[in-house]
């Protein structure tokens, strides 16, 4: 979603600001824009619509230098895609007189911006965007206007009452004609600050992603604290939305293990990301077994809840769903999973012995914070599964335990899905026995070994996708604890290639999915030990209708082998209950390249955001 980069220190802002957008490219967007201090005293904008490529091509023509300068990806919310609903909004030609220059970027959702832009138009102020952002300026020259006519205007009063006035969760810079001032707020959506003492740089952004290597210290604000980055002293104020000095600010240095991800020798991301998965889980069974998560574990063991609830959104649901039958079937402890976008507003029936817990991989998605703050006000126990350590879910849940999947680039969610199910099943295991066992590590690092296999022969995947890539639908099967990993196959599918595919529990593909069945629909059918007749049957009953049938099954299973068109051998030996997480891997990799032939936008697919901030 929306990205924000903000840059105040003595080089020229706008390669940084330009370097710190690319790095936020995976979090998806569809138009980019910076402003900078001109030579004339005022602001100017440079935006376009599309890829980051179209704002460097103009930007490289005109060379522009400023000191301070914001920068922003939008991904759309409200107005079309076009170079004016790009942001920075500037402020030129809002109002009569023009005495003002700022620009503004912003990440959410104003809800009330039709009723505060009815009265901003009333008041004088012209628009240029369809944006619901722009009326935050509008709001904002409202306010200096007002407060010139009784000789106080004041850039921070005037930011304060106009963010008091709108509804939603949003942050916004704010850059002015001031260039060594930058201003920034937030409510419900991230922002970080950042500094270096050495090279006297003061950063902001929505991810403190874009300032690995540059800052080496992040700050991250509470909501409605305004945050003043001033360039002459290298620091930065805190104020509550009194305009009182606040410290409600966590600050920590910048987390030198999390490096700039690179793509390497891999062509996409994701691909790089589904080859991880073996390094990670290991990397995960480290740090739990021998690191500092010892500590995580340790202060989560008494946890002895009477019910479980799961929140997440997308891939991260999925892995609930894996979660939910792993403390069902070994804890016997009853667990409700929701979509965190249905649990927020259905006055979920809670009871103080309760656990929720929330997975994610940002920490940030928007529903699964809000479903984390119902919980919070309630005060039952939160349990955050995340990957990104400093996020906001990382930071407000009760207690964390980090599933140590690295950064995760590609828009699709893979390694992070593997790592937040093991993550949980860890977690049942602690909590089961009281203490940190090392055979459930043995377990992953087995998982990790069988993986590895797979993924050297990942060239017969490639080779079934290649294929049937062309095909008008595809249903993913599975039963019992195969379910999940079908919908995600589903997920994965349709994200990446833009194809119609479905997740469906075998046993209920009679239920309706079966008139879809004919020569060119595909069955992606996991098959494995625990309920094997009954899947195979319902392999049969597809088969019957001259369904493509792609069988993930055991290892020299000859019949089954001969009745499916294609057929992927796997060794489940010993992985029991991890079993879907290791078939899974067949389905990233099946995704992965129905998309490369395609030819699809494998790390961005069209209308995808990896980050989802607003509702
Ligand atoms: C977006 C991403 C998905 C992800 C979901 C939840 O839709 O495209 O890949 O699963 O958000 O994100 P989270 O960061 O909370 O895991």
């Amino acid at each position: 979603m929306c990205g924000i980069v903000g840059y105040l220190g003595p080089q020229n802002g706008i390669n940084i600001v330009l370097e710190g957008l690319r790095r936020l490219e995976y979090r998806g967007y569809d138009s980019a824009g910076i402003s900078v201090l001109g030579a004339n005293g005022r602001l100017a904008v440079f935006k376009k619509a599309g890829k980051l490529e179209n704002l460097r091509n103009i930007v490289s023509e005109i060379h522009p230098t400023s000191n301070t300068t914001i920068g922003h990806t939008r991904w759309a919310t409200h107005g079309e895609v076009n170079d004016t609903n790009a942001h920075p909004h500037i402020s030129d030609s809002m109002a009569v007189d023009d005495e003002y220059s700022i620009a503004i970027v912003h990440n959410g959702i104003i809800e009330n911006a039709p009723i505060l832009k009815k009265e901003l138009i009333d008041s004088g102020i012209n628009f240029k965007s369809q944006t619901d952002s722009e009326v935050f300026l509008g709001l904002l020259l409202h306010e200096l206007y007002q407060a010139k006519s009784s000789k106080k205007a004041d850039y921070m009063q005037a930011i304060l009452n106009a963010f008091k006035r709108i509804k939603g969760n949003s942050a916004f810079v704010i850059q002015t004609t001031d260039d060594n001032t930058l201003y920034a707020l937030k409510k419900g959506a991230p922002l970080v600050c950042g500094t270096n003492q050495r090279s006297r740089e003061l950063f902001v952004s929505s991810d403190p992603y874009a300032l690995v290597g540059m800052a080496d210290k992040v700050f991250f604000p509470d909501d409605g604290i305004l945050c003043v980055l001033n360039r002459q002293n290298s620091q930065i104020r805190f104020f509550d939305l009194e305009g009182r000095p606040s410290s409600k600010v966590a600050s920590r240095d910048q987390e030198i293990s999390m490096q700039v991800s690179e793509k390497g020798a891999f062509e996409h991301y994701m691909l790089k990301e589904i080859f991880e998965q073996p390094e990670r889980i290991r990397t995960l069974s480290n740090y739990y077994l021998h690191g500092n998560g010892q500590l995580l574990l340790q202060k989560i063991a008494h946890h002895h809840p009477k019910q479980i609830h799961i929140s997440a959104c997308g891939t991260a649901w999925h892995a609930g769903l894996v979660i939910k039958n792993f403390l069902e079937r070994f804890n016997r402890i009853p667990c409700v999973i929701e979509l965190a976008s249905e649990f927020r507003y259905k006055n979920p029936i809670l009871s103080p012995e309760d656990l929720a817990i929330f997975i994610s991989q940002s920490g940030e998605t928007a529903d699964t914070l809000a479903a984390l703050d119902l919980c919070l006000e309630q005060k039952i126990k939160t349990l955050a599964i995340v990957n990104v350590e400093g996020s906001t879910l990382h930071r407000n849940a009760n207690e964390s335990l980090l599933i140590q999947a690295g950064m995760e680039i590609g828009v699709a969610s893979t390694k992070a899905f593997t790592l937040q199910a093991l993550t949980g099943r860890m977690f049942g295991d602690v909590i089961q026995s009281k203490k940190i066992n090392s055979a459930i590590f043995d377990k992953f690092n087995l998982l990790a070994d069988r993986i590895e296999e797979l993924l050297r022969s990942a060239d017969q995947i490639q080779a079934i996708a290649e294929e049937i890539y062309n095909y008008k639908g595809f249903i993913f099967t599975g039963r019992g604890d195969d379910f999940p990993v079908a919908l995600e196959g589903a997920l994965k599918l349709k994200e990446i290639a833009y194809v119609h595919a479905e997740g469906y529990a075998a046993g209920e593909l009679k239920h309706g999915p079966i008139a879809l069945i004919d020569e060119m629909m595909v069955n992606l059918a996991i098959v494995t030990p625990k309920l094997y007749e009954k899947t195979v049957s319902n392999i049969q009953e597809i088969k019957a209708r001259r369904g493509i049938i792609v069988t993930i099954g055991p290892a020299n299973d000859h019949h089954l082998q001969e009745i499916s068109n294609y057929y992927i051998p796997m060794n489940y030996e010993g992985l029991d209950e991890l079993i879907p997480l290791y078939a899974n891997v067949v389905s990233q990799l099946f995704s992965y390249y129905v998309a490369k032939f395609k030819g699809t936008d494998i790390d961005k697919p069209r209308n995808l955001a990896k980050s989802v901030t607003v509702e």
